[in-house]
């Protein structure tokens, strides 16, 4: 990544996020390729970064879109992706989401239980549509990462265990408004073992072929997303390896392989730029206190995940320190008990790795502004979103008393 943070910072203020486009770029052809001896498709999972230049970025190298609401469903359209690149996913989709997507008319709908095969049912009779549906199913595997991003296991809110999806397939072939044309899995997130992605894709391609033994053919095996990214010192699945193993399981299947990347695809091209406002020592304790904190960027306080920090200035001068930010919680850090040097005031501070699940995870807590969004692309930098003022923070609201 060849980005001068300082520049931007002069240029934009801080805190910032930057994306490097090209990277995105590397990491959605290397994907595409591994697949390439099969009809494949690279649906990006909007929920990782939705900002539309991202997505519109993706859908310029070909990319489809994996959605969760309504809302990124209509984010993809805008930028152009079509309509039989769309997915819509998620255990509680609306009413009035699901009527939407058949109305749009997109790919393939999603579905995660009985009654959400039901509600899409007499959704699609009362608008006269035959619903194409894929049934996601939980294989119930334990994929090895954060509880907290795991969902394949049947403890998980995800998906429905192999004997519903059978009888839900069949209902979808008895029904004159349902159409099935597709089966999905996704055991997790940030996955570092292919092993448990192996075993659940091959559960999936045998009840494929079980369903075509019984005259149901799909055209779309979806494997989810949840490849792994480099936060510190992780191992990586290989990417040809992954897909290779996962193309090993379709033998005897004219299919279309679909999978939903987004951390994979965004994660490393982002960087959250902030800078020092104080120092301060509680006791024995230092504290950096930079402009940036949790409402711009929540993993760590979340989920206890290592963001790698580098403090931009040449000082030697190490020592223990907590990294914070001004958000009146003690939950309000980026790392803890981790050696930086010695900073001074308005000095830069990168916060690595946080191109996913990072702006989007965003709130307005403490009315702080979400910050602004950069993009290079070529080595030319673009503000994708700008910083929110605060007439932005009370523009919905009305003075009733
Ligand atoms: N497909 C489905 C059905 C998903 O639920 C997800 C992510 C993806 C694809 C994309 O997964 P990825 O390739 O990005 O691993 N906020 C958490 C991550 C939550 C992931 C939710 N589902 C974090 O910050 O780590």
């Amino acid at each position: 990544m060849n980005i001068n943070f300082k520049e931007l910072a002069n240029k934009y203020q801080t805190p910032y996020y930057v994306y490097d486009f090209d990277h995105i770029t590397e990491q959605y052809t290397q994907l595409k390729e591994a697949f390439k001896a099969r009809k494949s498709l690279v649906a990006y999972a909007v929920k990782a970064n939705s900002n539309l230049s991202v997505i519109k970025h993706l859908a310029n190298l070909g990319a489809g879109a994996d959605c969760v609401s309504i809302g990124e469903v209509k984010r993809a359209l805008k930028v152009g992706i079509a309509p039989y690149k769309i997915i819509f996913s998620g255990v509680g989709k609306l009413d009035s989401e699901i009527r939407t997507a058949l109305e749009l008319d997109i790919l393939m709908i999603n579905v995660e239980s009985d009654a959400e095969l039901n509600r899409v049912e007499s959704i699609a009779c009362e608008l006269d549509k035959k619903a194409r549906i894929s049934i996601r199913v939980n294989p119930n595997i334990d994929p090895k990462t954060h509880p907290y991003i795991s969902t394949g296991l049947h403890e998980n809110k995800f998906g429905v265990d192999i004997d519903t999806a059978k009888r839900m397939f069949i209902q979808c072939k008895n029904s004159e408004n349902l159409e099935p044309v597709g089966i999905h899995c996704h055991i997790g997130s940030q996955l570092t073992q292919l092993e448990p992605i192996k075993e659940s894709v091959k559960i999936v391609a045998d009840l494929i072929r079980n369903l075509k033994a019984i005259n149901i053919e799909l055209s779309f095996m979806d494997i989810g997303g949840g490849l792994a990214i480099v936060y510190e010192d992780e191992k990586l699945i290989d990417t040809n390896e992954y897909a290779q193993s996962v193309l090993d399981t379709m033998f005897g299947l004219d299919i279309t392989v679909v999978c939903e990347p987004g951390r994979f695809l965004v994660g490393n091209s982002g960087v959250f730029i902030t800078k020092v406002l104080y120092e301060k020592i509680n006791g024995d304790k230092r504290f950096v206190i930079i402009d940036g904190a949790m409402n711009d960027l929540i993993r760590p306080a979340l989920y206890n995940a290592y963001h790698k920090v580098v403090v931009l200035n040449d000082n030697k001068e190490f020592s223990d320190c907590n990294l914070v930010g001004p958000v009146c919680e003690s939950g309000d850090f980026f790392a803890k008990n981790i050696e930086l040097p010695k900073t001074k005031h308005n000095d830069l501070v990168a916060i690595y790795s946080a191109g996913a699940y990072c702006f989007t995870m965003a709130s307005n807590y403490n009315s702080r502004g979400k910050v602004a969004e950069i993009a290079v692309l070529n080595g030319e930098d673009r503000l994708i979103r700008r910083r929110e003022t605060f007439e932005d923070l009370i523009a919905l609201e009305e003075e009733y008393l």
